[in-house]
């Protein structure tokens, strides 16, 4: 029996995926090889490393905008998402990508099956990290590389229940954040100090966290999800990058 957030989570995305797709999908199809909401170029960025030849694995890959890219530039990419209807969208854009649906938290692949598993607001918000971190450190082959985007400790501290939008107060306590849940999902969320011990638990060493940080004209379709001058002056998403060492 599936816990309650992913049962949770599933029937939401399920419920939310054909207005997510109207609302943000043509530009994530634009714009498909870039980071966060206000989509950030990888050019930029540089977490993914080399892709060409990759087998690349995409946890909560909803229409799988990333992974078509990927496959454009020479990688091998899979596709996991928990939603049927997301994966629905994904299969309308590719006939020719592996898609799985299932969780992050039970990866249905064999270890060291992948060069590099990369999530982009996906799974990695909505599944429990104790588990989605070790199962992505026993999938990886050594060398391998974790790359994803997350909502920030900020965004969910200065996030105020009662009006519905992120403030400049904390509205939360740093110490014991773990998950929060709306009428619609349960997301997940740890301080620095105890993601930093769960990759190294995992065997995992960190290489970077980069706040992402948008230009001052930047521009998103998630509208509801963060001002551009609050995302200016605090880090409303991270991009973590974390490696497994050789063998
Ligand atoms: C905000 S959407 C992002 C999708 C895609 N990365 C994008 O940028 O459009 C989050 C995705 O994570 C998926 N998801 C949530 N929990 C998951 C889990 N435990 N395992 C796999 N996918 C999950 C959802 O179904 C949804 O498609």
């Amino acid at each position: 029996m599936p816990s309650k957030h992913v049962r949770q989570n599933r029937k939401t995305w399920d419920f939310m995926a054909a207005g997510y797709q109207a609302k943000h999908g043509e530009r994530l199809t634009e714009r498909a090889r870039a980071w966060g909401v206000w989509r950030i170029p990888e050019t930029e960025i540089r977490a993914l490393g080399e892709v060409a030849g990759r087998n690349v694995l995409e946890l909560g890959c909803g229409a799988a905008q990333w992974s078509i890219a990927l496959a454009a530039d020479g990688a091998r990419p899979v596709g996991i998402d928990l939603s049927g209807e997301q994966l629905r969208h994904a299969r309308e854009a590719t006939a020719t990508i592996p898609l799985v649906h299932g969780s992050a938290e039970e990866l249905p692949f064999r270890d060291g099956s992948f060069d590099l598993v990369l999530s982009d607001h996906g799974a990695m918000g909505f599944a429990d990290p104790e588990r989605t971190v070790p199962e992505v450190a026993r999938v990886l082959r050594p060398r391998g590389r974790f790359a994803f985007s997350v909502a920030s400790p900020f965004l969910f501290m200065c996030w105020n229940p009662k009006t519905e939008r992120v403030d400049t107060r904390l509205h939360a306590p740093w110490f014991g954040m773990r998950s929060e849940e709306d009428e619609q999902t349960i997301q997940f969320q740890l301080p620095y100090g105890e993601w930093v011990g769960l990759f190294r638990d995992s065997g995992l060493e960190v290489e970077r966290l980069i706040h992402l940080r948008p230009r001052p004209n930047a521009t998103t379709t998630y509208t509801d999800y963060v001002s551009l001058r609050w995302a200016r002056d605090w880090p409303a998403e991270d991009l973590w990058v974390v490696t497994k060492p050789a063998a």
